[in-house]
């Protein structure tokens, strides 16, 4: 049974299963779970939320002698409430079940396939014109959906893979797919994840009215052209215009994924909680994507290296969806620390060259023995022997000098002390 309690009264053991209030007032990017830590209980009696709710069904009922009120359903945290996306879009009745990356592969090669050929419809219709018929591109963010559910790697790899022709199509697909798995990593509701992809779609949508000159320029662009490019957020938002099938989500994100959170963005200098969660999450897919494909004007940087110096833009991405972002995509920077399910630590080198589905690490300590290594590079691919369990805090192994460590370790001798 779901009731509401004040902050104040969260005790630990309670079960939550929301809040009521601004999604940004609330400490937790996950609403369900079982409070074990105090000083998770703690963060919450210190929030500006306005009630929490607790299913005493799952876990311990409050103290208050207040009586209970019980509640239909936990409120979304996410603000503003946005109508759901329009059209002939029918949920799946059941969840895809999971697949390996080789078999996820062939058939996200077929989705987008698909993709380039249906946004870059859309797209062109959208240059002519004519009104955007996102209805009927409403069942491809379905599959995608579905490709990233059954396996998130195969997919977010395949569309970072684009010839200089398809660009512009093929990043709206890559940045749609990243939206959706990153959604689905925030726990955000059905409506809101479909609107998500939507959004990726969309939101370069004001290229179409820069000219192809310009964006495939090698050289410096001047004052002018700089304009030009600047003026694609707004152009696309006018593009969309009032076109009901389209969510305010993708009207959002169109018009501020280049806003950056210390006010430095563009078109409106926008900062700090002025910038919606999509748009944060819009600049971060958008980045991610444009930094790690082939572009007339440089090579692409590994996912690895990619994440790694977006990580070190300070004042560029929100910090803690930065870090959710890498999280959902199972990826790791480059320099960072990771356990692997075989009880060491290593320290991740970047990916490889040949796969970049694989990443190359080199494990330094076995936390089963307590025991520095000699550091011996091995690559981890997905579905394949050893494998990275996620990141580790440097601190948490008291590792104070992680600078220092990472080039000793690179330079294949640890110092001693290193490891407490
Ligand atoms: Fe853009």
């Amino acid at each position: 049974m779901l009731k509401h309690i004040k902050p104040a009264e969260v005790e630990t053991g309670m079960f939550v299963q929301g809040f009521v209030g601004s999604w940004f007032d609330h400490p937790f990017w996950r609403k369900k779970f079982l409070l074990t830590e105090e000083a998770d209980a703690i963060k919450i009696r210190e929030s500006k939320v306005s009630a929490v709710i607790v299913d005493v069904a799952l876990g311990s009922a409050p103290q208050s002698a207040a009586p209970a009120v019980p509640v239909l359903a936990p409120a979304s945290a996410l603000p503003p409430r946005l109508p759901p996306v329009t059209g002939r879009y029918t949920p799946a009745s059941h969840a895809p079940r999971p697949t390996s990356f080789r078999q996820e592969t062939r058939r996200a090669a077929k989705i987008v396939e698909k993709s380039k050929k249906k946004v870059g419809a859309m797209f062109e219709a959208a240059r002519l014109g004519q009104a955007l018929k996102v209805p009927e591109i409403l069942p491809l963010i379905d599959e995608i959906r579905d490709s990233v559910e059954r396996n998130n790697k195969a997919l977010t790899n395949l569309v970072r893979l684009k010839n200089k022709d398809e660009y512009t199509y093929m990043h709206s697909v890559a940045v749609c797919t990243l939206m959706i798995n990153f959604a689905c990593k925030l726990d955000l509701d059905e409506s809101t994840i479909r609107s998500m992809g939507v959004a990726g779609l969309l939101h370069d949508l004001g290229k179409m009215a820069v000219p192809q000159i310009i964006l495939d320029k090698v050289e410096r662009l001047t004052d002018d052209e700089l304009i030009t490019i600047r003026s694609h957020p707004v152009r696309g938002h006018a593009l969309i215009g009032d076109n009901p099938d389209i969510p305010d989500i993708a009207r959002d994100v169109c018009l501020h994924h280049h806003e950056k959170i210390d006010g430095s963005g563009y078109p409106f200098g926008l900062q700090g909680n002025e910038i919606s969660l999509a748009a944060r999450m819009g600049a971060i897919c958008d980045v991610y994507d444009a930094v790690t494909s082939n572009r007339p004007y440089k090579d692409p940087w590994t996912p690895c290296t990619a994440l790694a110096r977006m990580l070190q833009w300070k004042g560029h991405f929100d910090e803690r969806l930065m870090q959710v972002f890498i999280n959902s995509m199972g990826l790791y920077p480059a320099g960072g620390l990771v356990r692997l399910n075989d009880h060491r630590l290593a320290l991740v080198v970047d990916n490889c060259t040949e796969d970049p589905t694989g990443v190359r690490v080199l494990p330094f300590y076995c936390t089963s023995r307590l025991q520095e290594l000699e550091p011996e590079e091995i690559t981890i691919t997905p579905d394949q022997g050893v494998q990275i369990l996620g990141t580790e805090r440097p601190e948490f192994w008291h590792f104070d000098n992680w600078e220092g460590m990472r080039h000793a370790i690179l330079s294949q001798s640890m110092p001693r002390s290193a490891a407490a």
